[in-house]
């Protein structure tokens, strides 16, 4: 049956055009409608949440930087998986990393360097559909090959996982991980181009987490009270596997987005965690394909935002609700004490995730949430010694329907335009010509978020001219630190600031949607020498 994606949103409901600060283009391309699995005809809340393990280093190898000095060495490999996502589906063909999806988490130090060997051990055929005309996916390429990048890290160019240093099952690539960097969770995911939306729609992501001593200092809830949030939303068939949505024209399957009703926390569906009454410290990550959460508990209850994608905020932000974009992360404190014998549902809008379970007991909480965390110095506007205007495009074909989408009109394979000096600072001006809210993301650097101010689209089509419509808003307090990743939303021009420090050599920068990031609404991008 081939109904238009728009009708499809209607009809199921439960694919919620009720998202926060992202709507769905009228004209967007139409998908196939397969009989799915509805997740509400499951019992909820009777698998405990996974909490993913700890990866081990296998032994230790001379550090790249510096060869005194050894460093751990880790070997993860890709490997196609049975997960049980729920007590009463069938297990789900899944890719992850070990034995797990998510894969295992890294535990890292600032300052101490690491080497992680990913080794690709998947079947030779992919369980998704790949689009053989997307750039990079064509007929003559491997169907399965991977490349894994630390999101968020400062990492050397050969290290950072570019999306065309894509290798076959088989074959694996070292990678060294300096850290150097504040504390932060940050996360491993696959990048090949042209696929990596179905690589880790699979599965191939995990989290990697920074720790250094002025998190040590704080006092914040750890060991068993500081929890990973993975959250991925998914498509499944009725006997339980991944499905992943496709256009009615076999010969271009790609969708513009792809949004599940199934939400996995952790890889499982509906899950429950029994809590004390204490702090809990939640480090949350967004490893949805297209899917902005809302975030909020259904009691009511406030919680704590301490950090963001690149680590502590100055200080807590007391929330009701958070929205998180793919591949955003927060870092939340959350107290159940006085809640003694709730069950406390997460929420997504009216998507519930996971239950908490207060354990009716009192319990000792020696944890603190400090009203000063870290000092976030502020990048300063007349630092910067350039100002890039880059729009964010969305190309129609001929029957409106979304064809492509670009940075700047600017394709993958055209020369490099983003060439920044070593240890120099740039504000790039997102300018968003589209209906949809774009998640964007530089590698290599954190950078700050300056204000997101309205404009006229018409003039800048046609002239290229920057006409406000209003005043200039700056970011919310819980986006006021240090970012990977921002929200740009449709008609607003979202204004960003970046040391590019580090490294010179070749990284990306890309639209973290990732049927956007696919098709083609990723660049290089080049720091060069000063
Ligand atoms: Cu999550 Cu190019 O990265
Ligand atoms: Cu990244
Ligand atoms: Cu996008």
């Amino acid at each position: 049956m081939q109904i238009s994606r728009r009708s499809f949103l209607q009809k199921g409901g439960a694919l919620s055009t009720a998202l926060w600060g992202q709507r769905v283009a009228p004209n967007s391309k139409p998908v196939v409608a397969r009989p799915a699995l509805n997740p509400n005809s499951l019992e909820p809340y009777v698998d405990p949440l996974p909490i993913p393990g700890v990866a081990r280093s296998v032994g230790y190898r001379p550090s790249p930087a510096d060869p005194s000095v050894q460093v751990p060495y880790y070997r993860l490999e890709m490997r196609e998986l049975e997960a049980k996502i729920h007590r009463d589906l069938k297990p789900t063909r899944v890719w992850g990393f070990g034995s797990a999806s998510p894969g295992p988490t890294i535990e890292a130090r600032s300052g101490d360097g690491l080497l992680v060997e990913w080794a690709n051990e998947l079947p030779r055929q992919h369980f998704l559909p790949i689009d053989y005309n997307i750039h990079g996916a064509e007929k003559d390429k491997p169907e399965v090959r991977s490349v894994i990048h630390l999101h968020g890290a400062k990492a050397p160019p050969d290290s950072d996982g570019y999306p065309e240093d894509w290798y076959e099952p088989g074959k694996s690539k070292v990678h060294f991980y300096p850290n150097q960097q504040d504390a932060a969770m940050l996360w491993y995911h696959d990048h090949a181009v042209g696929i990596n939306r179905l690589n880790i729609y699979a599965g191939l992501l995990g989290a990697f987490i920074i720790r250094d001593a002025v998190e040590d200092g704080l006092n914040l809830p750890k060991g068993k009270y500081e929890i990973p949030l993975i959250l991925c939303d998914r498509l499944l068939s009725p006997d339980g596997q991944l499905d992943y949505l496709v256009s009615p024209d076999p010969k271009t399957p790609w969708v513009p987005e792809v949004f599940g009703n199934a939400f996995l926390v952790n890889g499982a569906l509906f899950p429950y965690l029994e809590v004390e009454q204490r702090r809990y410290r939640f480090r949350v990550l967004n490893g949805s394909n297209s899917r902005f959460y809302h975030l909020s508990l259904a009691n009511g209850q406030t919680f704590h935002q301490i950090g963001t994608d690149q680590g502590l905020l100055a200080a807590p932000v007391e929330l009701k609700s958070l929205v998180l974009a793919p591949a955003e992360r927060a870092d939340l404190i959350a107290d159940f004490a006085g809640h003694g014998g709730e069950k406390i549902v997460l929420k997504s809008d009216a998507f519930n995730l996971m239950q908490f379970r207060v354990s009716s007991r009192g319990a000792e909480d020696p944890s603190a949430l400090p009203a000063a965390l870290r000092r976030v110095s502020k990048l300063e506007e007349s630092d910067a010694v350039r100002t890039r205007l880059l729009s964010l495009n969305e190309i129609l074909d001929f029957y409106g329907n979304s064809n492509i989408m670009l940075l700047n009109n600017t394709h993958w394979k055209m020369p490099i335009t983003e060439n920044p000096v070593l240890n120099s600072t740039e504000i790039w001006s997102l300018i968003n010509l589209t209906d949809d809210s774009h998640p964007i993301h530089l590698h290599l650097v954190r950078f700050q978020i300056l204000d997101r101010r309205p404009f006229h689209k018409f003039p800048y089509q046609t002239q290229r001219q920057l006409v406000y419509r209003g005043p200039a808003v700056p970011p919310e307090p819980a986006e006021a630190g240090w970012k990977d990743t921002v929200q740009a939303h449709p008609g607003m021009v979202t204004r960003i600031i970046a040391r590019f420090e580090g490294y010179t050599g070749r990284y990306v920068w890309h639209c973290h949607i990732l049927e956007h990031e696919d098709n083609e609404m990723m660049r290089p991008y080049e720091v060069v020498p000063a």
